[in-house]
């Protein structure tokens, strides 16, 4: 099944789809239907990318219900409240219950009956470059079995090329009986949230990106994205084009990343200051030098050049630069783990307490998807580290750290230091920005993401990414 592409026609006066007089209808009543809650939108995964979308329509005054399989999260939101640290969430859930426009189910099927926008917004990951599609299947089969003439359905995670045409929309046609483009429409908006800022992001800060398996499609998902998306929609001309349109975004974050990883290895054997030739050599406005650092985690930039190197794979193309990123990135952790021990040299790490600064994969969230720590955890565990302490001001249980009777989880940042051997700072929280390392001048002090800034203060036993000193 492949979808044609219509973007250009879309953009200017369409007699075919004017002509249509009931589809015309539906448009134009598409506002006001939507307000009213007569057309209810169903967000299908209430997680980081599901629950600020769901937040996004309630506050533009739709009527929203909430599906997930977890009964946890069903519950809090039903008690306007988030598992997510996403500014503004529980605030449009707690608006959306007392206006009586918030409602939550664990009927996949009921929500798809009682709505008119669905919204896939389930996990999508990847074991071993193959995307593990199983509940992006489970809940087209459910949508679909409760699909109605006229609805539109969206797919909004990043898959490899070809999800919505080859596995999506056939399921939903063989559950519903309905057609694609004459009975439905079938919507592919590939999220671009930066996580800690999902709403702004969805609301101020990007364009909406709009694909449809027809001119319908794309006119009815233009018109109803437009209304969260203030930034404007760019609507493209064919779905597949706007999947991949998303997996690129990863792929340039993961190349430049790995970039600026192989920059920083050459500074550090030069003997030079990698941070202060990235700052001169950025002053040139073609010069975008990203930051490099101890990993890449998260459940998207590690993920989405895999999308596009097992696709490459079919076409037998060679995408060797993505690939060896992607190589170079996951080889970091171990680097960096390398670069920290020298610090304790000639102690043995099977003497050693050290000390992980962050669990999760990035500062400012508690998101530990794929977070660069574990992989620090198995380098030091393979060394037979004496022990290992991790600290994170947002993640305060963890069950990957629990199975190993030698590294512990603390809360307290002092009693994660306190008689440690080495600290190694891995995720970029604010709170590890404004530490005086100074009052632990006995401790080695590793910095794998190149945050403090050593200008105005002696650090002795010190080393970070970029500048071994
Ligand atoms: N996290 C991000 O910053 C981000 C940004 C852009 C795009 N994405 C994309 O969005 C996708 C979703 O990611 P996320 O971070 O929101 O995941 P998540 O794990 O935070 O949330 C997914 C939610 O879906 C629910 N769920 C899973 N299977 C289900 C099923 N069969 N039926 C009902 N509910 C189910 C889970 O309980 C969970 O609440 C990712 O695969 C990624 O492609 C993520």
């Amino acid at each position: 099944m492949t979808t044609k592409r219509y973007a250009r026609s879309i953009n200017s006066k369409d007699d075919d789809l004017l002509l249509d007089n009931n589809f015309s209808k539906l448009l134009l009543s598409l506002d006001n239907k939507i307000h009213s809650g007569e057309f209810k939108v169903a967000v299908y995964g209430l997680g980081h990318v599901g629950s600020p979308i769901a937040a996004a329509w309630l506050r533009s005054g739709a009527s929203v219900i909430g599906v997930d399989k977890s009964k946890i999260i069903l519950q809090n939101a039903k008690e306007g409240k988030t598992h997510i640290p996403e500014p503004g969430v529980s605030d449009a859930y707690k608006m959306g219950l007392n206006n009586k426009k918030f409602f939550v189910n664990d009927d996949l099927v009921k929500a798809s009956q009682e709505s008119f926008l669905k919204m896939i917004c389930v996990p999508v990951l990847a074991a071993d470059g193959t995307a593990d599609l199983s509940a992006v299947k489970n809940v087209a089969t459910a949508i679909g079995k409760g699909l109605k003439k006229n609805d539109i359905v969206t797919l909004n995670p990043s898959v490899p090329p070809g999800t919505t045409d080859d596995v999506v929309i056939p399921i939903l046609q063989k559950q519903s009986h309905l057609k694609v483009e004459d009975d439905f429409y079938m919507v592919y908006n590939p999220e671009r949230i930066y996580e800690g800022r999902a709403i702004e992001d969805i609301e101020e800060r990007y364009p909406g990106i709009i694909s449809g398996y027809g001119k319908k499609s794309l006119a009815i998902g233009t018109k109803i994205f437009s209304i969260i998306y203030q930034k404007g929609i760019i609507p493209m001309s064919d779905i597949k084009s706007a999947e991949t349109e998303k997996l690129f975004e990863g792929v340039y974050r993961d190349v430049n990343i790995a970039l600026s990883n192989e920059l920083a290895i050459f500074s550090e054997r030069l003997g030079i200051n990698f941070w202060e030739v990235r700052k001169a050599a950025n002053s040139q406005p073609f010069c975008n030098i990203h930051k490099p650092g101890i990993g890449v985690g998260g459940a998207c930039i590690p993920v989405y050049p895999q999308f596009i190197l097992k696709t490459a794979k079919v076409l037998k193309v060679d995408c060797n630069l993505t690939k060896y990123s992607r190589l170079l990135n996951n080889s970091m952790p171990k680097y960096c783990v390398r670069q920290a021990l020298r610090l304790i040299h000639p102690k043995s790490p099977r003497d050693s307490t050290i000390t992980l600064l962050g669990l999760a994969f990035r500062g400012g969230v508690s998101d530990t998807r794929l977070s660069p720590t574990y992989d620090v955890i198995n380098e030091l565990q393979k060394l037979k580290v004496k022990e290992i302490r991790i600290h994170d001001p947002l993640v305060k249980k963890d069950d990957f750290i629990s199975k190993y009777n030698n590294t512990f989880l603390f809360n307290e940042f002092s009693e994660a230091v306190k008689g440690a051997n080495l600290i190694m700072i891995i995720a970029d929280h604010e709170e590890y920005k404004k530490v005086n390392y100074e009052v632990f001048q006995n401790i080695a002090l590793y910095d794998g993401r190149g945050i403090i800034d050593t200008t105005n203060i002696i650090l002795d036993n010190y080393s970070s990414i970029g500048n071994s000193q």
